[in-house]
């Protein structure tokens, strides 16, 4: 299984534990916030480009921010999200990276 962060200058491939959003962080990979990770600013929404089944299911919170932002579809606050399926691959991006 493969997480990976597609970027402009170079794909990342990401590993450890805890959200997305601290996976990203790891790997050196700048992710917008101004809410410090609770879930209230969406501006570390990311996409999901592949492997959506894999991630933990986006939960009341997380859904009613999504839709108060206008975010539909593969979209994901990657401080609220989890990959819990470690064998299925995962690709993930942002208009900024
Ligand atoms: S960092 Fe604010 S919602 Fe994720």
């Amino acid at each position: 299984m493969t997480i990976l962060a597609i970027t402009r200058l170079r794909d990342r491939a990401l590993s450890g534990h805890g959200t997305l959003m601290a996976q990203c962080l790891e790997a050196g990979l700048p992710v917008a916030s101004s809410c410090s990770g609770r879930g209230a600013c969406a501006r570390c929404a990311v996409s999901v480009l592949e492997g959506q089944e894999a991630l933990s299911r986006p939960g009341p919170h997380e859904s009613l921010v999504l839709a108060r932002n206008g975010y539909l579809g593969q979209v994901r606050l990657s401080c609220q999200c989890r990959v819990l399926d470690r064998h299925t691959s995962v690709r993930i991006t942002t208009g900024y990276w």
